[in-house]
């Protein structure tokens, strides 16, 4: 696919679940953001949705131009196709990723169209990369998985303390993210979804660590977690295994930056043992209860796809997620915070991955890559202008 080709393209970014909780979120955030002469569509399954959508946005903002209209199914591989091939970006809110995503993640590597999503699903983007990395570097496709709450205040909140460390030293990182929010419907299922494959997400990690490898010359690994006490931060830490440290090591592992021996640790952070205990087992309960087929359904049956939390509810949603990095004899701590993670900030954080790709001067990459390594400075800026704070607490 030459340049030309690809700038020709109607569209500088498609939405893609438009029509979703999030994805409409995400529209009207790019509403109020696409920059002059910036071209974009919304793009779903059901027309009259998608006319829905855009009679509110105009509504809302008469005066911006309106985004275009593209039809596509994931049933349907050639409307996958036909929609990949009209835009530079494809930015997808369509979850369960591992029920919907991979023929959209197909259509943009076979188009050499850049594609970002929201997924938190570890299965999926191993089985992606798996499946299409040695094909996108070919055709010159971005995919860049995890780019709202997963992963993008971890990845980039490492990344970002990693510029306030001495070079060259051993550096031991461990985060611990606190939140007080709600999630919607789509981020349930898709949890619910993850829990009941844990065998099958095993296997597939391990596959992917064999064909992926180590770097050559550094060692970047996870350090052991177990629930304790910090001092540092008069905190009780409870491991957290989501999708985050696996981000936050493959970024280390792809940049020179984060030096010789790279260590990284991820955990939630609570106020007492108590609450901490309770996290445990409720969460153990549910992964347990959605590996019987009937409790699944249960589960399921109790939150519907396409809600979510209020506009009044996210306005008193926060979160922050707190680094200390031991490197060379020094303790630094450094802080990212938000508003409410799992909407406001993540549709933020999606649409302005989308405009980064589409529109900055980014390095030469192709294939699967993390936020940080695909996007690192021109995002974090971005970010940062979209409301997150990165700080140094203590140096
Ligand atoms: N990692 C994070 O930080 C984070 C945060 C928020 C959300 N998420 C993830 O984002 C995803 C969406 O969440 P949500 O709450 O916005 O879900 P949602 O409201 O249920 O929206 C899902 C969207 O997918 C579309 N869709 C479903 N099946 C489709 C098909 N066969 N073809 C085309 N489109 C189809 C729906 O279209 P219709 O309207 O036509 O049904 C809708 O637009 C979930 O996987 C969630 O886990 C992740």
């Amino acid at each position: 696919m030459s340049a030309a080709e690809k700038a020709a393209r109607p569209f500088d970014l498609v939405v893609y679940g438009a029509t979703g909780f999030t994805g409409g979120l995400v529209a009207d955030y790019l509403m109020r953001t696409m920059p002059e002469g910036g071209s974009w569509a919304l793009a779903g399954r059901s027309r009259e949705k998608l006319d829905a959508v855009a009679a509110r946005l105009a509504e809302a903002r008469p005066d911006a131009p309106a985004p275009g209209i593209v039809l596509a199914d994931t049933e349907n591989p050639a409307s996958l196709e036909a929609m990949a091939r009209q835009t530079r970006v494809v930015l997808t809110t369509v979850g369960p990723y591992l029920e919907y995503g991979e023929p959209l993640v197909a259509a943009c590597v076979a188009a050499g169209t850049d594609y970002v999503d929201l997924t938190g699903e570890p299965e999926f983007v191993d089985r992606m990369y798996l499946e299409y990395h040695e094909a996108a570097v070919a055709s010159g496709a971005r995919l860049v998985h995890a780019c709202g709450f997963d992963s993008i205040p971890h990845d980039l909140g490492v990344y970002y303390t990693m510029k306030q460390v001495p070079e060259g030293v051993p550096v031991a990182v461990y985060g611990a993210v606190h939140s007080n929010a709600q999630f919607s419907g789509g981020t349930f299922h898709s949890a619910i979804g993850q829990f009941a494959r844990l065998r099958e997400a095993g296997a597939t990690a391990r596959e992917r660590r064999k064909q992926e490898g180590r770097p050559e010359g550094r060692r970047v690994k996870a350090a052991p977690t177990k629930p304790h006490h910090d001092a540092t931060l008069n905190r009780w830490l409870v491991p957290l295994p989501t999708i985050d440290p696996q981000i936050v090591l493959r970024s280390a592992a792809a940049l020179e930056s984060y030096g010789p021996d790279f260590s990284y640790a991820h955990y939630a952070s609570v106020g007492s043992p108590v609450t901490a205990t309770v996290g445990m087992v409720g969460v153990g309960a549910i992964a347990a209860g959605s590996r019987v087929p009937f409790l699944r359904s249960q589960m399921l049956k109790r939150i519907d796809r396409g809600q979510g939390p209020s506009e009044s509810r996210r306005a008193r949603s926060s979160f922050t997620v707190t680094f200390v990095a031991i490197a060379g004899g020094r303790k630094i701590i450094t802080r990212v915070s938000g508003g409410d993670p799992g909407y406001t900030e993540t549709s933020m954080m999606i649409a302005e991955s989308a405009m980064c790709l589409a529109f900055d001067d980014l390095p030469p990459l192709a294939g699967q890559l993390t936020t940080a390594r695909a996007m690192g400075d021109a995002l974090l800026e971005r970010v940062e202008r979209g409301g997150l704070t990165f700080e140094v607490l203590s140096a």
